[in-house]
């Protein structure tokens, strides 16, 4: 079993094997303290670059993936996709070689195009960071949930997790559902029929349960995990109306009385007050919402480290000979 992360890029955490995850989330473990320091700071990317590339609008994640290479001492640099050459008709591929010709160690990409960060991984050499891609992944979310989890009930293996929502238009659902049940979780998802849909039956063997009632999904959880509506992602009316939608779907602390006591009360964010969850449980004391956030910066900066130049890399997959030349040297 793999017990190292030697990879080039972070696609998704589906490829990844637990012990890569373990890895990830140990480094992660090592880079938590640093934003308690005084002076929060290391060298160790000193002299590298991260470009972020946010084709969709993000406040947690861009901002976390911008401090985290901060607090590891790169130059961190925003593209502001609106007021990029993206507007002039630019495509995407064009975008990322130019920026790949300015020698980034590392492109952190978000785009409504499932695949988007694939696609720029097989044309490119720098090494990419998907940010989330369409309802496709979002691997460092489930990254940071699963370090939350860790951090707060000392384990993952053997917990009951459900999550809650639009699990259809959800990449943190199908990130979170394939790193929890290669840990050895029991996750069981819910809402609307219209919302849950029966395709993930790679998984269904392999600890994740389908449950139509939302109720059952949260019985007995050790975990509760609530999405929002993804209503940029949604092409069709999945439900009359959001009103409907909260008073059936909404968790309330009724709702979450069905779990476990001691349950812990997850949510990627942005949270739809009163819809999705109620603000008794979002500022309750079993959420977990802003140590989501907080963690989200040390799963962020374990990311860049292992790919920026902290670990030796996989070899770079065969490129044009013309790329290989732009490779950049990390010695
Ligand atoms: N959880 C999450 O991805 O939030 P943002 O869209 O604000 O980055």
């Amino acid at each position: 079993m793999q017990t190292t992360f030697n990879r080039r890029h972070l696609l998704g955490i589906r490829e990844l094997q637990a012990g890569e995850i373990n890895h990830l989330l140990d480094t992660a473990e090592t880079f938590r303290e640093v934003s308690q320091r005084h002076i929060k700071k290391v060298p160790a990317l000193q002299g590298r670059t991260v470009i972020n590339l946010f084709f969709e609008p993000s406040t947690r994640t861009r901002t976390s993936f911008e401090i985290a290479a901060k607090r590891l001492s790169a130059d961190a640099v925003n593209v502001s996709v609106s007021t990029s050459s993206v507007t002039k008709g630019e495509t995407l591929l064009d975008t990322a070689r130019n920026l790949e010709a300015m020698a980034p160690d590392c492109i952190v990409i978000r785009h409504s195009m499932a695949g988007a960060p694939l696609h720029l991984a097989r044309m490119t050499n720098a090494p990419i960071v998907n940010a989330g891609d369409g309802a496709h992944e979002h691997p460092t979310q489930a990254l940071l949930d699963a370090l939350t989890i860790r951090e707060y009930k000392g384990r993952i293996e053997g917990l009951k997790v459900a999550i809650v929502g639009d699990i259809l238009h959800s990449r943190v659902a199908r990130s979170n559902i394939y790193l929890l049940t290669k840990l050895g979780a029991s996750v069981s998802v819910g809402g609307p029929g219209t919302l849950v849909p029966d395709d993930f039956a790679e998984v269904v063997d392999n600890g994740l349960r389908i449950e139509k009632r939302f109720e059952d999904a949260i019985e007995g959880a050790d975990v509760v995990m609530i999405l929002r509506i993804q209503r940029e992602r949604q092409d069709a009316a999945f439900f009359p109306s959001m009103r409907e939608y909260a008073v059936h779907y909404g968790l309330q602390p009724r709702h979450l009385a069905r779990a476990a006591p001691d349950a812990i009360v997850m949510h990627p964010g942005p949270m739809n007050r009163g819809v999705e969850i109620s603000s008794e449980i979002a500022d309750g004391s079993q959420s977990l919402i802003l140590d989501q956030v907080t963690n989200g910066v040390a799963v962020r900066m374990a990311v860049l480290y292992l790919l920026a130049g902290g670990s030796p890399a996989e070899p770079a997959e065969q490129k044009p000979a013309k790329k290989q030349k732009r490779k950049v040297n990390h010695e």
